[in-house]
């Protein structure tokens, strides 16, 4: 059993904070908002994760994981502490590390006794000897501290899995002995442990998602000319993922990436090669062809509706991905204020993001199911592929519709069956049954 101070309970302390403990740790996590802090000891959780309450209760219940505003109560008997806390955009595109800073000096100000700082938010690439010298420069006793970089690649709406069985872990440090340390922490999850320099570690979890997010403007791409061409993107990406040199993961085509994480991450890596001297053309590109899926949307209805002007047009779903609440950079905020600009009437359902939804976009009217959005409807949008949209009786859906008009922007319907059953449906780079522009006259 090790001490463990997690800062910061957004999705990664929290995650961090509540496996650790069920690893057998003694964890205190750490936040400046007393809401979530009161919150969390009455068991209230301050996001929507699957699993993450029964976690968090198993272990507040079995005295290994408490809640604290106070960093003297957190560092008291801390020998690791995790910073957790978020790095939101800045205006350029930057990380704004101002919760980092503040989480160091804080650190700084009652350290008094050996300390390991292991840095888990997403912080650019020199971040970790930055946190060095401000924690050397705020300490006001002389102890010793070490830096080590921990990212993170857990995934929302599979985090604990993600935790407790991680592709890998990835540790830098100028201080071996400190990243072995950590290393040690993390022997019971059974992975491969890379152990590394400071720089190198920030960078492997920038590159990862700069990675990622590339496929998915990769096959986003792809999708745009299969439309132009009639091709059938969904194939094309299966035969595809069968080399094993590119396999099928993240290959979904689509309205593109959103969430708290993918679109900030490849903004701050450009913002870094760009101050550093060098022009990130690619990641301009993922960028560029992620802002124009989401532009499609409203195209496609253009193409089958024309005006827009009061139009009636249903999303299904809002959250950015399935499984959470989340509505950072959702595609449906963007496709919503496309919509309400040229004078459509918005309306959602979505199972549950709508709280939050509903404080991003006020104008858009929140329905209580699928069936009674499509009421009256003269297009239906699919943003987020939900399971539970995936069998919905789609005969109800069309007769309470004005127009039949389905735009599948996550592709999760059969064009022929969608087609056959009267609906005038555009997936994202589906090839419409011979109906695409290169069909012989
Ligand atoms: C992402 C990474 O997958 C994690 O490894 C990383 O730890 C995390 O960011 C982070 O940096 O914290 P997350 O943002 O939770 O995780 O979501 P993903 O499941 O990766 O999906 C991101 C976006 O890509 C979603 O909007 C999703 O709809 C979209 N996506 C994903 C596609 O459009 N197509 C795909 O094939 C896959």
């Amino acid at each position: 059993m090790r001490d463990i101070a997690v800062i910061g309970v957004g999705y990664v302390g929290l995650v961090t904070g509540a496996c650790f403990a069920d690893l057998g740790n003694r964890v205190v996590c750490l936040d400046i908002n007393e809401e979530k802090i009161k919150g969390l000891k009455q068991g209230i959780m301050p996001i929507y994760e699957p699993g993450l309450e029964e976690l968090v209760t198993r272990n507040v219940r079995a005295g290994r994981l408490t809640f604290t505003t106070s960093y003297t109560e957190a560092l008291r008997e801390a020998e690791f502490a995790f910073i957790a806390v978020g790095t939101p955009e800045g205006v350029d595109g930057e990380a704004d590390l101002r919760y980092v800073r503040m989480a160091a000096q804080s650190i700084a100000n009652v350290l008094d006794h050996p300390l390991i700082i292991v840095n888990k938010s997403t912080v650019p690439v020199g971040t970790g000897d930055w946190v060095a010298d401000i924690v050397r420069a705020h300490m006001t006793n002389e102890v010793p501290f070490s830096v080590v970089s921990c990212p993170e690649f857990l995934r929302e709406g599979s985090a604990i899995s993600d935790f407790m069985h991680p592709s890998r872990v990835v540790l830098g440090s100028v201080d071996r002995k400190a990243a072995e340390q950590v290393a040690q922490l993390h022997l019971p999850l059974r992975t491969t442990i890379m152990i590394t320099d400071l720089r190198t570690a920030e960078m492997v979890k920038y590159a990862s998602n700069a990675f990622l997010a590339a496929r998915i403007s990769f096959i986003n791409e792809i999708a745009n000319i299969c439309e132009a061409l009639g091709a059938d993107v969904k194939e094309v990406a299966t035969g595809m993922g069968y080399d094993p040199r590119i396999g099928p993961a993240f290959l979904d085509a689509g309205i593109g990436y959103g969430g708290s994480c993918f679109p900030k991450d490849v903004k701050a890596l450009a913002h870094m090669a760009s101050t550093h001297g060098r022009h990130p053309q690619l990641l301009h590109a993922v960028i560029e062809i992620n802002n124009d899926q989401r532009r499609q949307v409203v195209w496609k209805l253009h193409e089958i509706l024309g005006n827009l002007q009061d139009k009636t047009v249903g999303l299904l779903g809002l959250a950015f991905k399935p499984n959470t609440d989340d509505m950072r950079e959702a595609p449906s905020i963007t496709i919503a204020r496309y919509l309400l600009a040229e004078g459509a009437q918005v309306r959602a359902y979505d199972p549950v993001a709508m709280e939050n939804g509903a404080r991003e976009l006020p104008e858009v009217q929140m329905m209580p199911d699928p069936y009674t959005l499509s009421e009256g409807c003269d297009a239906l949008v699919v943003v987020t592929e939900w399971n539970e949209f995936k069998n919905l009786d789609l005969t109800r859906i069309r007769e309470a519709m004005r127009q039949p008009v389905l735009v599948d922007g996550r592709n999760i319907y059969d064009p022929a069956i969608a087609q056959a059953m009267g609906f005038i449906y555009r997936g994202v780079g589906r090839g419409y049954n011979g109906e695409g522009p290169h069909k012989k006259a």
